[in-house]
């Protein structure tokens, strides 16, 4: 703690009712700490503090509190968690904004790996699915690619801003843990990856790879997903147009059946 800080820090402090879970398969319960109040703490920074003294508030030295957190300034998309009963980004949740007790929960549609540590698995499944990427054919230099026109540029930017946080996932009444929804970011990477110039090419793969079980049919148009995203990736946008791509592509198969290349599904039921 710096000078600045050790000057800010009161008598003041903040509770926390984390949630504890040594393995996926053993029950949890929550444990209560108490952290000196810092000015411009965030959330991460409160789970440092409890990690260098693991005890609870009733005295009990307990196990440090395990979570996921890289870069500390909502990039790296590891940090997701329930705070408060809503999904949010743990390094850019302020202390100041939060009410007491700041309840901390991992984030309920993924496999609790460890206390506030889930298996995002699911998500880069999502994005193997809907085949995330431009593939290259070689290592050596093609020169410059198609050029973007700027009102592209201006959208796939913002799409591009997805962190792969699972918030989305977590925010939707359609995902399960049983089931394989793959969820809104994979929906809006599709999107992004058929605007690429280059990316085009493969864009009836990723049209189909949305269609039969876990794919966009799946979406209840909820919304919430495009309430809780940190990077405020128009979700729902990306969502009617990978929808209209679906349903075009599936007109296009009733009346060119036989030229139909097989795909991930059949199409939205
Ligand atoms: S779309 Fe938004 S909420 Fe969903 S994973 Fe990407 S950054 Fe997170
Ligand atoms: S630590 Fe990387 S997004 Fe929070």
């Amino acid at each position: 703690m710096d000078t600045a800080q050790a000057s800010a820090v009161t008598t003041k402090t903040i509770t926390f009712r984390i949630w504890r879970q040594d393995d996926p398969a053993k029950p949890g319960h929550f444990d209560e700490f108490k952290v000196p109040y810092v000015k411009g703490a965030n959330v991460i920074s409160c789970l440092m503090e409890i990690q260098r003294n693991p005890v609870t508030v009733e005295g009990k030295r307990v196990a440090p509190v395990i979570w996921d957190a890289a870069c500390l300034e909502e990039v790296c998309g590891s940090c997701a968690m329930n705070i408060n009963g809503r999904v949010r980004m743990a390094c850019s949740a302020l202390i100041d904004k939060l009410e007491q007790p700041i309840t901390l929960e991992p984030m309920s549609k993924f496999p609790v790996v460890r206390d506030l540590t889930v298996n995002r698995d699911r998500m880069f499944d999502a994005l193997k699915r809907i085949k995330g990427w431009v593939p290259i054919d070689g290592t050596h230099n093609l020169g410059p690619g198609p050029r973007q026109a700027p009102v592209d540029q201006s959208v796939m930017y913002v799409l591009s801003t997805c962190i792969t946080c699972g918030s989305c996932l977590e925010a939707c009444p359609q995902v399960t843990q049983e089931n394989d929804f793959v969820g809104a970011a994979a929906i809006s990477q599709a999107r992004l990856f058929n605007m690429n110039p280059t990316g085009k090419m493969n864009s009836e793969e990723r049209v189909r790879s949305l269609m039969g079980p876990g794919g966009i049919q799946d979406c209840g148009k909820a919304q919430n997903c495009v309430k809780v995203c940190p990077k405020e990736i128009p979700l729902v946008t990306s969502i009617a147009v990978m929808n209209r791509e679906v349903t075009k592509l599936t007109i296009k198969d009733i009346f060119f059946q036989d030229e139909a290349p097989k795909g991930h599904g059949s199409g939205p039921g």
